[in-house]
């Protein structure tokens, strides 16, 4: 079956098979392999990507679901070269440890920010609930989105 995908703003078209999943889609057919792979099972959320701008795990998501909508991965968070203050954030506060789950988590804090510009530690560690760090460094991830929430909010400021 023929897909169009929009993912990261860019009309993508492909013959794929209908059994493919969206995160085979994006690693193996577009090569964008920021989206990991982690267990195949809906469980660590490193696979997270948002459709439609509602986080969805792609392990779980076939690509043929995703035909005639939106796809966006960690490779589109950031905008013209200036990264996303959760991307900052999480260099700022020492958010990652080995990376495996951070494109994952990076998506899930974006989409709990666009929500929740200003949520309090028990909110952020409920929306990363879905997202596993195998390291277990959820402190500097919880500070990393807590940075990343003060200095957005800094920022809309400071244009405003
Ligand atoms: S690879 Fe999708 S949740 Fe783990
Ligand atoms: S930083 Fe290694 S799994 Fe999260």
């Amino acid at each position: 079956m023929r897909v169009a995908i929009k993912v990261n703003g860019q009309e993508c078209s492909s013959e794929i098979e209908p059994r493919l999943l969206l995160v085979h889609f994006l690693r193996s057919t577009l090569g964008l392999t920021g989206t990991h792979w982690g267990c195949d099972t809906s469980n660590c959320g490193a696979c997270t990507v948002w459709l439609d701008g509602v986080p969805v795990k792609s392990c779980t998501t076939l690509a043929a679901m995703a035909d005639g909508h939106e796809v966006k991965t960690i490779e589109g968070l950031e905008s013209s070269g200036v990264l996303d203050p959760v991307q900052q954030g999480f260099i700022e506060e020492h958010g990652l440890q080995c990376g495996f789950c951070t494109p994952g988590m990076m998506m899930a804090a974006r989409a709990l920010l666009d929500r929740n510009p200003d949520p309090d530690e028990a909110t952020i560690r409920e929306a990363i609930s879905g997202n596993l760090c195998r390291c277990t460094g959820y402190e500097n991830i919880v500070r990393a989105i807590r940075w990343a929430a003060a200095h957005q909010t800094a920022q809309e400021g400071a244009i405003a």
